[in-house]
């Protein structure tokens, strides 16, 4: 019942039922009966900070797999058996899932969001998109999702992301996480050394630049240490010659190869590092109804000195900024 699986800086836990059956008391008595208003996706503070006043809801052992990773000890933490949200209609806001969201967030850093990406929403709502359905985008459906870090081109990028999936099709489309470190192993030293130097150019997606002009040069898409390595990726870099496009292509083999694939539905969490793991997502049947899937995202910087320090405070002063600009 309470399996804890440690693989390749992944760490999987699963709630029990009788432990959820608890969680979903407290988690209605302590928050969501507390909590009145409706849920708002560019105002997340009091409930957040409410969730987060609460976190010893959530059991002892994966509050230590969240410590883990804040520490760098683990680069993803997997959790399957939440209580999950009865639904009631095809758009009832999903009070539980945003609960486990926002104590995770919180355990983490700080939600913020970018004024281009959703209007700036903190809690993302991740659903299939007829115009999106062939981009590589979240709204897509019909082409796999290929790995990639978040906001790769921004300079300001989310230190881990956090999925909650609300609703899932079956079968589930699978989540692939890869684990950077495994990831290098498997490649040629030549692709590593590559990557390594400030020689490619990824550009921003169209939410941030409709002109589709805008972009990163000199971006070294492996960071780190040899025994410590970070990335940085999106399925526009590119290179200006024929090693650098080798280079890209050995590593997406290599990093396909190394693949966990997680299936998220109502109550699996999904929370990784954003310079430690790429993530992509399988191609699944989009219906446009109230089956599809939907997932709620967040993104969590675990120190807002890079947020304040570039775009000021908060406008009401009520403590950080919550959103970046795009570059
Ligand atoms: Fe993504």
């Amino acid at each position: 019942m309470n399996e804890i699986a440690i693989a390749g800086g992944v760490t999987t836990e699963s709630v029990s039922e009788a432990e959820a059956a608890g969680m979903r008391r407290s988690a209605r008595e302590q928050i969501i009966g507390r909590f009145p208003r409706p849920l708002d996706r560019q105002d997340t503070r009091d409930h957040f900070r409410l969730a987060a006043r609460h976190e010893t809801i959530l059991p002892e052992r994966v509050r230590d797999a969240l410590a883990r990773l804040r520490d760098g000890a683990t680069d993803a933490v997997v959790l399957h058996g939440l209580p999950a949200d009865d639904r009631t209609g095809p758009d009832a806001p999903p009070l539980l899932g945003w609960t486990w969201l926002a104590m995770v967030t919180r355990q983490l850093g700080h939600e913020f969001g970018y004024r281009a990406e959703k209007n700036g929403d903190l809690v993302h709502d991740v659903r299939p998109r007829p115009d999106g359905a062939a981009t590589q985008s979240n709204a897509s459906s019909a082409v796999d999702l290929s790995l990639h870090t978040e906001v790769a081109f921004h300079d300001v990028r989310p230190d881990f992301v956090v999925l909650y999936g609300v609703r899932s099709p079956q079968p589930r489309p699978a989540t692939r996480l890869v684990h950077i470190a495994d990831a290098v192993r498997e490649c040629r030293p030549e692709t590593v050394r590559r990557l390594r130097e400030p020689r490619f150019r990824i550009a921003a997606p169209e939410s941030f630049s409709p002109a589709g002009r805008a972009a990163t040069e000199g971006v070294g898409p492996i960071g780190g240490s040899p025994g410590w390595p970070t990335v940085r990726w999106h399925s526009s870099i590119t290179g200006s010659t024929a090693q650098d496009r080798a280079a890209i292509a050995d590593f997406l083999d290599c990093a396909e190869r190394v693949a966990h694939r997680v299936r998220l539905g109502p109550g699996s969490l999904v929370v990784f590092s954003n310079n430690r793991c790429l993530h992509g997502r399988d191609s699944f049947t989009a219906q446009y109804d109230a089956s599809d899937r939907w997932l709620l995202r967040t993104y969590v910087l675990r120190d807002v000195t890079r947020l304040m320090t570039r775009y000021g405070p908060a406008p009401d002063g009520d403590g950080i900024r919550t959103l970046a600009e795009a570059a």
